[in-house]
């Protein structure tokens, strides 16, 4: 077995043996543990959660005293422990409901996004970055101030442009690669800590 299919096989046991859903949780877990994006009491909304491993990983880091939100376009079955609807992010008035649900502006906003793939990499990548701006775009209206977020990227020739229109809003943002990522995908994840607009 190549070292590539034995570290995807890894982190698929693991989330198999701990319950998670998918392997991506392994994912947010690594890069909480480098950046501490989401601790306890963290209220956390959770774009484009499903099948549900990032939003059951929120669940855990958010600990009794926190709040986690996932929304999807697909069915997600319940997590426990976290509210979970099913809306379009590119629909403006999800931030209503988002609101609705928290009662208060969010400490945390995790995306991992990808479009329907079609194939064609320069449109994949475009359609991807553009729901990244969807995503900012709620992100304004509804992350505290000081508060942390992350996006998934399909790198490509809009990532840089996304890199710096996110680093005009917080105080410091990184680009990274978990381990839990499979090395030939071309998904990078922007840190972005410390919201100041
Ligand atoms: C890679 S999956 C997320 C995996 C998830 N983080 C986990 O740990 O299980 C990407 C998700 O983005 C969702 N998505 C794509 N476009 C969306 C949109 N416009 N609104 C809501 N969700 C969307 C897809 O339906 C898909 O479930």
């Amino acid at each position: 077995m190549k070292l590539l299919d034995a570290r995807k096989d890894h982190y698929r046991r693991l989330a198999h043996e701990q319950g998670f859903r998918s392997r991506a949780a392994y994912k947010l877990k690594e890069l909480n543990q480098s950046y501490r994006l989401i601790g306890p009491g963290f209220y956390v909304l959770d774009l484009g959660c499903a099948p549900g491993g990032w939003t059951q990983m929120a669940v855990k880091l958010a600990g009794n005293q926190g709040k986690v939100m996932g929304i999807d376009l697909s069915f997600v079955e319940d997590v426990t422990g976290a509210h979970i609807i099913r809306e379009n992010i590119e629909d403006e008035h999800v931030i209503d409901e988002i609101m609705s649900y928290f009662g208060r502006k969010v400490n945390a906003v995790i995306c991992d996004l990808s479009p329907k793939v079609s194939g064609n990499w320069s449109v994949d990548h475009a359609k991807q970055i553009s729901l990244n701006y969807d995503c900012a775009k709620i992100m304004d209206k509804v992350l505290a101030h000081k508060g942390n977020a992350v996006f998934k990227v399909f790198d490509g020739k809009y990532s840089m442009e996304f890199k710096d229109y996110v680093k005009k809003k917080f105080a410091r943002v990184s680009m990274t690669k978990p381990k839990a990522s499979r090395k030939q995908s071309s998904e990078l994840y922007h840190v972005c800590l410390g919201f100041i607009r």
